[in-house]
């Protein structure tokens, strides 16, 4: 039997004790807990000569880690803050790791999957956006539109038609948009206050402007 709080109508605490325990994340491969301290230089320099030995196509992604305000069911990593410009050594620090590993792997393996996930990726600016594009275009070599999937996660709130706009000029070509719950008030209870016409301009904007794929 559920027990009984004040918060009753909000949170089922049986349900919130049955999945209070960590599970591997499904946006990353390999998966969070595969991170550790154990896999020494060497090895991933190993593991880097090995991609750079093989043909077959690359997937890369790229973690956008910062989000203007905190959910509360969230499980990724992520920074929370109104500071934008903590992104700029972030970004920074991207492009290094950017020519480090095209160096080490070099340029004759197709991208064929590109996936920017966060925390929030269109937190950046218009200019960090191109830039960090344009430095993955010009270390690798990209497939085209058709046979790439270069894709984006978006959060409604942060994301205008502009940025749809500037999406698609960089190349992206899939979207996958954050709605936790239309109702007001799980979306206050879980702190993701998003209107249902924000969320439906960007799906209009990415409808009117992103490839629509049938499958
Ligand atoms: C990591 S977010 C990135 C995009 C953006 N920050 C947003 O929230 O829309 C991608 C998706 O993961 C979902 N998500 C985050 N934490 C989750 C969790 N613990 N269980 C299931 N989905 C989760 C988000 O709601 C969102 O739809
Ligand atoms: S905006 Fe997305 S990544 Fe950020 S806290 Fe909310 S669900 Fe998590």
């Amino acid at each position: 039997m559920s027990q009984h709080t004040h918060t009753d109508e909000l949170f089922n605490l049986d349900l919130i004790h049955k999945y209070d325990k960590a599970g591997p994340r499904y946006t990353s491969y390999p998966t969070a807990p595969m991170f550790h301290s154990g896999i020494a230089a060497d090895a991933y320099g190993e593991s880097l000569k090995r991609a750079a030995d093989n043909d077959a196509p690359l997937s890369l992604y790229m973690h956008i880690p910062f989000c203007d305000t905190v959910c509360y069911y969230c499980g990724c990593n992520k920074v929370v803050t109104k500071q934008r410009q903590r992104a700029t050594q972030y970004v920074d620090t991207l492009l290094k790791e950017i020519d480090l590993l095209a160096d080490a792997i070099g340029n004759k393996r197709t991208v064929s999957q590109l996936h920017w996930g966060g925390g929030t990726p269109t937190f950046l600016n218009e200019t960090q956006i191109r830039t960090l594009v344009g430095r993955l275009r010009e270390r690798f070599n990209f497939a085209d539109d058709e046979n790439g999937e270069f894709g984006i996660e978006i959060d409604p709130r942060e994301c205008n038609a502009d940025t749809v706009r500037i999406l698609r000029e960089v190349g992206f070509n899939r979207m996958s948009m954050g709605v936790q719950d239309f109702d007001p008030i799980v979306q206050k209870a879980v702190n993701r206050i998003q209107s249902k016409q924000e969320t439906l301009e960007v799906l209009q904007q990415a409808r009117a402007r992103f490839p629509i794929h049938q499958y």
